[in-house]
């Protein structure tokens, strides 16, 4: 885990610490929250996946055996990641294709990555330094993680909002949840994010890694592996 710091890990944990404080405890009962429409409001408890409660297996640390009755443990919201990822991305790892092809020489990017591979989401905090001008891609977004060891080149598997704020400093962060898109085709795939699931990230994390692209770099101004 070349690219990890833990100075990092500690802003993720932040993430997971700004959630609204009706989920740590609510003064007024659950019965006095409103459900936006569409997150299951009105219902008593969440319908059982097919296969039933039984079928789900929790990672560590979230509950596991806690019992049918418990469906918090299945919740629509990340809680608990079972991963966490620290990227410090930087120029010179920027591939086109197997050859070198750097970025800027004095940008850094740290993304740091939350992941619940049971609710396939994941949640980022990205921050870029020194990166200057417009982004550019075809994608949806320019920021991305993409599938492919170091050293090489590889298709965006997720495409996150690109980090907004000037040329020393630009921050993105909030999480997505699956099915996800990147707005590109890629081989067979009508969208390269057709069917890509987060837990393929805790799998292999050496075979993806995060990046962004300018109008300066469109090959990449900065690029980090997850591990
Ligand atoms: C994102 O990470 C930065 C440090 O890299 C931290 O200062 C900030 O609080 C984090 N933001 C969130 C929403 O966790
Ligand atoms: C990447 O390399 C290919 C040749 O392998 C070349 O045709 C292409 O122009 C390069 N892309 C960029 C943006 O430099
Ligand atoms: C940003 O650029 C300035 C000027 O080129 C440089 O002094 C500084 O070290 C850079 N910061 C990072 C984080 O690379």
């Amino acid at each position: 885990m070349q690219f990890t710091t833990t100075l990092t890990i500690a802003a993720l944990t932040a993430l997971t610490h700004s959630l609204p404080a009706e989920y740590a405890a609510s003064p007024r009962g659950w019965e006095s929250i409103t459900y936006p429409p569409g997150t299951g409001e009105g219902l008593h408890e969440y319908p059982a996946p097919s296969g039933g409660w039984e079928s789900v297996t929790y990672p560590p640390g979230t509950g596991a055996g806690a019992g049918a009755d418990c469906p918090a443990t299945v919740s629509t919201f990340p809680f608990v990641f079972t991963s966490t990822y620290s990227v410090v991305a930087v120029g010179d790892q920027v591939r086109n294709g197997t050859t070198a092809a750097p970025g800027s020489a004095d940008a850094v990017g740290y993304f740091n990555f939350g992941i619940n591979s049971v609710e396939d989401t994941i949640c980022y905090n990205i921050t870029l330094l020194n990166v200057s001008g417009d982004y550019q891609s075809p994608a949806k977004t320019a920021t991305h993680l993409h599938e492919a060891v170091r050293g090489a080149s590889g298709p965006p598997r997720l495409s996150f909002p690109n980090p907004v704020g000037d040329d020393k400093r630009r921050v993105s962060f909030g999480c997505l949840t699956g099915p996800f898109t990147t707005g590109l085709a890629a081989g067979e795939l009508a969208d390269s994010g057709m069917g890509f699931k987060v837990a393929q990230i805790e799998v292999n994390p050496e075979g993806f890694f995060a990046d962004s692209h300018t109008v300066l770099f469109p090959l990449g101004v900065v690029r980090g592996q997850l591990a």
